[in-house]
């Protein structure tokens, strides 16, 4: 299984709306995809006790990232960098083998022209830091706000490639890494 990081809490997010074609476009590839997504994380994980024992309720959380054959994270750019709620969740995970060896994968969104250029890079140093496998592959989605259309679709059929390109990467990169195969075949 991949699990999804949706990378920020902010309801009504961009980035929940760009997950969302992330999630189809693995639902085509026919390989199982659980969406974590920081908007849904109990309340209770905000608690400063959570640094020395975890709620229960942040326990699927956890597990889902321990489970997972590799990682895509889709980050919006808040202030020049990655939301303070992501950076807090990858603080709540399990060290160190959350991301020890783990293949991971970036999809960034902005209001700007760079479209998450500077939170991706940021991601990059941190799961390098951890042992992560780094998918180089990256996508970044700028001007988000006219790139989405009013139903939260991206407008953009290169975009949306470029999406579709990364996952089917991805997917081999997971597969070789790991040894197993993701895709149902069937
Ligand atoms: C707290 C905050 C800080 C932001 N800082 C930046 C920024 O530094 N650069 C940028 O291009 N957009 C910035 N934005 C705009 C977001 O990139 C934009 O809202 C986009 O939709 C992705 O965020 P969302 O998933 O919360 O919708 C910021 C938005 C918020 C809420």
């Amino acid at each position: 299984m991949i699990a999804l990081i949706v990378g920020t809490n902010r309801p009504g997010s961009n980035t929940r709306k760009v997950a969302r074609h992330v999630e189809e476009i693995y639902a085509e590839l026919k390989v199982p995809l659980r969406v974590l997504d920081l908007a849904q994380l109990p309340p209770e994980i905000y608690s400063p006790a959570s640094y020395a024992e975890k709620p229960e309720a942040f326990r699927p959380f956890a597990d889902a990232v321990l489970q997972s054959a590799g990682l895509v994270v889709v980050t919006p750019e808040y202030n020049g960098s990655f939301p303070g709620a992501l950076k807090y969740f990858i603080d709540m995970l399990k060290f160190p083998e959350s991301f020890q060896k783990r293949p991971v994968c970036f999809v960034g969104l902005a209001a700007g022209v760079w479209g998450a250029l500077r939170p991706v890079e940021q991601l990059q140093q941190v799961f390098a830091y951890r042992n992560a496998h780094v998918y180089p592959e990256r996508v970044f989605l700028p001007r988000i706000g006219d790139t989405l259309d009013a139903a939260g679709r991206l407008k953009d059929a290169q975009l949306l490639q470029r999406l579709k390109a990364q996952a089917e990467g991805f997917v081999d990169f997971v597969e070789r890494l790991q040894g197993i195969k993701l895709r149902d075949m069937s």
